[in-house]
């Protein structure tokens, strides 16, 4: 950004000198003192007129930047039909259970469960959500290809949810869904099942061709990409007592349920039950224009219950799966993945316990099984746009840090996400770093935070759906596409399968790389900084969303003389990562080797970020530890009195030595530093002070000495990153420390010990709290190891897999 800045700036300047210099000369030619005046009057309007022209023209450019694409070949060239194997998926984690293709036009199907004896307290089940204080769920198994189990508790209820997938055809085959209720109590009380087909109104469904209709019980559609389609749903075992549907018209995919609400009628059943809630006819569809493009279908029913919903397209002969057939092929499934499972992580032959090899399962299937499959257009804003723009419409394959919480993609999340994925499926890797890497912009820039779709829009406050163009966000994800790369060298080989797809990444990749160091740079020579921090005079310490660990305690006052430690280290290992894969490719490494060691010099960093008086790496700005939050008189007797920030010693420019924490960290993290480093020394001496940040949980985000350990930073904004264990920080921790554990030198012993160790800890907390809670979350307490932030969080979390294998 600040180099177009400049650019345009210049421009400016150049428009007003050739104005201005013309002006002169037509001034000494006349003398006349009126026709001179006339001619000023006219210059000066040529010198206007021209300066706006310039002016609007750089202005238009500008601002059409921030939502133009790459100009290069896409990563993905092959998608929907032509990638069978991923073409179905349940590529909906925002909801209990969801399927659709890989299609940005897809129908969707999914779930939809209520108990009639409690109906009123608990309402209707559909999206993953907190609220519904569920004591579990999440897949026990799932390949990201043929099939998934999941487990979901909504006591008295258990519901398994599972899938396969039949192949075949040339319309995406077929697949079916079993839902099993069972039921704790002995209760005669009906239980609703509800499947839905539903078209994605906001991308035209009846305009593009596409249908859904009701014949008898069956459930029809038509799509120009499945031709003709029928869902029915066959029960395996258990009491039916009552089906209805129903055919409707929803106003968007994240309103189904509010539709589904104004579709039940009072029925009266005969037996016991009384009277119950059927389908009825939507008042909406009569005598209007509208079509139908929501089709749910209830059943009422009776625990134990089990349901096969059977999709199967006209095109492929094979007749779908169903019934004790089913069951044999899901049970064939399980016992593959088992096996695949302990071939690649071996944790059986490490001597874990069945019952916490079950749960790493439960971790790795939830982060395949949370992968989703989007479609829309984010919305942007960078400086030159008056209001925010929306990106261009484009596909997104990704995983999701939580089902319930963030079920969308996040930039950096992926780039640990894809440490798991590329473990279990090179394939699935590679396709979600291509459709990540299509998301660049023009000017190199790839938003944060992809809220792509009116399902995804409708999970996300209003305050965080614009991106900023100013923003970055670290660059995991090629980090890690690095780390792939070089341990599966064959795929990428010229004529391997994978070269010309990291050919096509590499343009796109540089962009992204160059977008850094145009836009994040320093005040200091090979200093960084992030941009994005503003002081509302509200917050404790102004937060630095960009760097992914938001309220962690920066320079107090933000300021551009600002530089920051985590991201010089960041672009140390990006450079190292480009250097990685220009050398698989074959091209020239020489630029990225340079500024990787430039980064790593050690003298230079410390000139930058090393503090001899507290022996640590810090950030530097203007800072002041005197802040507090005090509360204000409020100005007029009806406001209420809010909470602000008082600063109690002026700030001046220092290292921020009093927030050390995983910032401090860093060069040791991605292993900046070389193995015979005194500071390296320090650090690991630092790791192993319970005062600080080691816990018997993990280590701490902050240390307990510093001053704003677990402080909020407002009034609304609880602690975050101010103390509690984040599993992908301690990820990276192990990863550095078994590093220089196995390089010789004087500190080789000291981080081999402290590896142990931690990783016993963190790999103790994680299973002991997921077995007491039944979930993975997004960070732990430093203080007693209990869960806390959001659940499921299966997104980093789920490294503890690897943690446990030990390789990293
Ligand atoms: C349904 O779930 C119950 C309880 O977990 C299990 O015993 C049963 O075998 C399942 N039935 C089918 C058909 O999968
Ligand atoms: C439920 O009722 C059946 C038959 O009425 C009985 O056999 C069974 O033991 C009961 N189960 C529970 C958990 O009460």
């Amino acid at each position: 950004m600040v180099r177009h800045r400049k650019g345009g700036k210049e421009q400016h300047k150049n428009g007003n000198n050739e104005t201005s210099s013309s002006s002169g000369s037509s001034d000494s030619s006349v003398g006349n003192k009126s026709f001179k005046l006339l001619s000023l009057w006219k210059t000066m309007l040529g010198f206007v007129c021209l300066g706006i022209a310039v002016y609007v023209g750089t202005l238009g450019y500008l601002e059409t930047r921030v939502n133009t694409p790459f100009d290069d070949e896409k990563v993905v060239q092959n998608s929907g039909l032509s990638i069978p194997e991923r073409y179905w998926g349940t590529y909906r984690p925002g909801v209990y259970l969801g399927l659709k293709s890989r299609e940005p036009r897809s129908p969707v199907f999914g779930l939809m469960w209520y108990d009639l004896a409690s109906a009123a307290q608990k309402g209707i089940r559909h999206w993953c959500d907190q609220g519904d204080n569920l004591p579990t769920y999440g897949w026990l198994w799932h390949d990201g290809v043929s099939f998934g189990e999941q487990r979901i508790s909504d006591p008295p209820h258990n519901i398994i949810t599972s899938f396969v997938k039949t192949p075949g055809g040339e319309h995406g085959g077929h697949w079916t869904a079993r839902i099993n209720v069972t039921s704790k109590i002995n209760t005669s009380t009906p239980f609703a099942l509800i499947w839905y087909a539903a078209l994605d109104e906001s991308l035209g469904g009846a305009a593009l061709h596409s249908r859904l209709w009701l014949d008898g019980d069956s459930l029809l559609g038509h799509t120009p990409h499945l031709h003709n389609f029928k869902i029915n749903l066959l029960p395996h075992s258990g009491k039916l007592l009552h089906m209805s549907h129903s055919e409707a018209h929803a106003p968007g995919l994240h309103l189904l349920k509010e539709k589904l609400y104004s579709l039940l009628r009072e029925h009266k059943l005969s037996g016991p039950h009384g009277r119950v809630p059927a389908l009825g006819q939507d008042e909406d569809l009569t005598g209007q224009e509208k079509e139908v493009n929501f089709v749910p279908i209830q059943l009422l029913v009776q625990p134990p219950f089990v349901l096969d919903v059977v999709y199967s397209t006209e095109d492929l002969p094979t007749p779908p799966l169903k019934g004790d057939e089913y069951t044999t092929v899901l049970e064939n499934k399980k016992k593959d993945f088992d096996e695949e499972f302990e071939k690649k992580f071996k944790l059986a032959e490490k001597g874990y316990k069945q019952e916490d090899i079950a749960i790493a399962k439960a971790a790795m299937s939830n982060m395949i099984g949370g992968i989703g499959y989007f479609y829309g257009a984010g919305r942007v804003q960078s400086q030159y746009t008056r209001e925010p723009v929306p990106y261009w419409r484009a596909p997104l394959y990704t995983a999701v840090p939580s089902r319930s919480f963030f079920p969308r993609g996040f930039l950096w999340d992926e780039g640990f996400h894809g440490l798991l994925i590329g473990r279990w499926s090179p394939d699935i890797q590679m396709d979600i770093v291509a459709h990540w890497l299509d998301l660049i912009n023009v000017e190199g820039w790839i938003p944060r935070e992809q809220i792509l779709g009116s399902e995804a829009l409708a999970r996300v406050p209003k305050e965080f759906v614009v991106q900023s163009n100013a923003a970055a966000n670290p660059p995991m994800l090629l980090i890690t596409l690095a780390q792939f790369v070089n341990k599966n060298r064959e795929l990428f080989e010229p004529h391997a399968p994978y070269r010309s797809m990291l050919d096509r990444m590499f343009s796109r990749l540089q962009a992204w790389y160059q977008w850094f160091q145009n836009t994040q740079k320093g005040e200091e020579p090979t200093s960084y900084r992030w941009r994005g921090r503003e002081d509302d005079g509200l917050q404790l310490n102004p937060k630095t969303l960009s760097s992914g660990i938001d309220d962690y305690p920066r320079a107090s006052h933000p300021s551009n003389i600002e530089r920051h430690v985590d991201l010089r280290c960041w672009m140390y290992a990006a450079a190292d990562a480009m250097a990685t894969i220009a050398d698989v490719l074959q091209r020239d490494t020489s630029k990225f080797e340079a500024l990787r060691d430039q980064l790593g010099d050690e003298e230079l960093l410390n000139e930058l970020h090393w503090s001899p008086r507290t022996q640590t790496y810090a950030d530097y700005g203007m800072h002041t530890d005197g802040v507090k939050l005090v509360r204000q008189a409020p100005k007029n007797p009806s406001e209420q009195a809010k909470l602000v920030r008082s600063v109690t010693t002026p700030p001046h420019p220092r290292l921020v030595t009093s927030a050390f924490g995983y910032v401090s960290l860093f060069p040791m993290l991605l292993k900046v530093l070389r193995p015979e480093s005194d500071n390296l020394g320090k650090i690991l001496a630092n790791l192993d002070n319970p005062d600080l940040l080691w816990s018997p949980y993990g280590l701490r985000s902050l240390s307990k000495s510093s001053p704003l350990y677990m402080k909020r930073n407002t009034e609304h904004d609880p602690p975050y990153w101010r103390g509690q264990v984040w599993l992908n920080v301690n990820y990276l921790a192990l990863a550095g420390l078994r590093h220089y554990a196995r390089r010789a030198g004087p500190h080789a012993a000291a981080a081999a010990a402290l590896h142990d160790r931690l990783r016993d800890n963190l790999v103790g907390n994680v299973l002991s709290e997921y077995k007491r809670t039944g979930y993975l979350w997004e960070q732990y307490s430093g203080e007693d190891g209990k869960g806390s932030g959001c659940k499921p969080f299966s997104g980093w979390t789920a490294l503890f897999v690897l943690i446990m294998e030990g390789e990293y």
